[in-house]
């Protein structure tokens, strides 16, 4: 356990180690280096952000329920990365976490800070469309990445993101998930995550990059009415049982900084195939919008570099660096 950990943080992990069993105050005192009326008052602290902790005169303190919050001393002691997290802000209520970033970005927040918000009042999706983000329903993460890149080059980190939570709805949860380009998260044709990434750039490189990730996991099917174009579900009506929030975002931030990390280390062709293999698209005839024309065409696959490869009805291969799929073969 860090020593430079807040103290009721390593208190809940004392207590966690031990499920169903009591914890005696005197031996909690001693461990953590405080008095026992310092155990009691880490034990409000703890009580007060929603952890139920049953108190037995003489056996000690039992650790009951944990809130389905998304609290940082619940998700930053698992994480186990090096960078990613490392600074956590957790929000009951922001705006936009992509907003609140782009201030903490400006102001030279660290590579790796994560913004998690439990509600969004206004959520933003890409192309201007509102992103649905009722209370402790949805994981609404924003990413701060500092990487200096071409600014060509951004999108693709959040390529990276989509394939990390792609990779972590198989591996954990089983579930189909795919990737329509250029980072829509999809299970069974329907749109589970989504991808805004945002950025600024001094002169040929970026400064910063936010991405901004909006999972649906606990969402039920009233909570997810709206006007879109691909229809949505969540990750617990692909299950058909509500998942664990705390437990996905930690895996989430892990596979992140793994797959980010051979990305800026191996350029595009360190995660190009492992990206052919998640993609809803390839092989499939596909409409794309980019810039202020439609193109239609096979999607082939992508360039060393990372742009999506497009056989047009001429027989001309064009190179697409950023559009919207507003149509693949077979789909609604
Ligand atoms: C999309 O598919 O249109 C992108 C959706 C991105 C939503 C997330 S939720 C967290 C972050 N904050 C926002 O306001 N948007 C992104």
């Amino acid at each position: 356990m860090a020593q430079s950990q807040p103290t009721h943080w390593q208190l809940l992990q004392i207590l966690q180690a031990h499920p169903g069993a009591y914890c005696a105050g005197p031996a909690l005192a001693a461990q953590l280096h405080i008095t026992r009326t310092g155990v009691w008052k880490h034990i409000r602290k703890l009580r007060a952000a929603g952890y139920t902790i049953e108190t037995h005169p003489k056996a000690g303190y039992q650790l009951v329920t944990i809130p389905d919050l998304l609290l940082p001393e619940a998700i930053v002691p698992q994480l186990q990365t090096v960078w990613c997290g490392k600074n956590y802000i957790h929000l009951s209520e922001v705006d936009s976490t992509n907003d609140y970033a782009l201030r903490l970005a400006a102001q030279g927040a660290p590579h790796g800070t994560v913004v998690v918000a439990e509600q969004q009042t206004r959520g933003r999706g890409r192309l201007q469309r509102p992103w649905l983000s009722p209370p402790r329903r949805g994981i609404y993460l924003s990413l701060l990445l500092t990487t200096p890149m071409p600014p060509q080059q951004a999108p693709q980190s959040a390529q990276v993101a989509a394939l990390a939570l792609v990779k972590v709805l198989h591996h954990h949860y089983g579930l189909p998930a795919v990737i329509k380009w250029p980072n829509d998260i999809l299970i069974r044709h329907r749109k589970a995550a989504g991808i805004l990434a945002e950025m600024q750039t001094d002169q040929d490189l970026t400064r910063f990059l936010i991405l901004g990730i909006g999972i649906n996991v606990n969402h039920q099917p009233n909570e997810l009415q709206g006007p879109f174009r691909y229809p949505a579900t969540s990750l617990a009506m692909e299950m058909q049982a509500p998942l664990a929030r705390q437990q996905l975002l930690v895996q989430f931030l892990r596979q992140f900084e793994a797959d980010y990390q051979r990305f800026v280390d191996g350029g595009f062709a360190a995660v190009g195939a492992e990206l052919e293999a998640a993609s809803a698209i390839l092989g499939k005839t596909v409409t794309i919008h980019c810039d202020k024309e439609d193109l239609s065409g096979k999607a082939l696959g992508f360039t060393a570099q990372g742009a999506l490869r497009l056989l047009t009805g001429d027989g001309r291969e064009q190179i697409i660096w950023v559009g919207d799929v507003t149509r693949v073969e077979g789909d609604f």
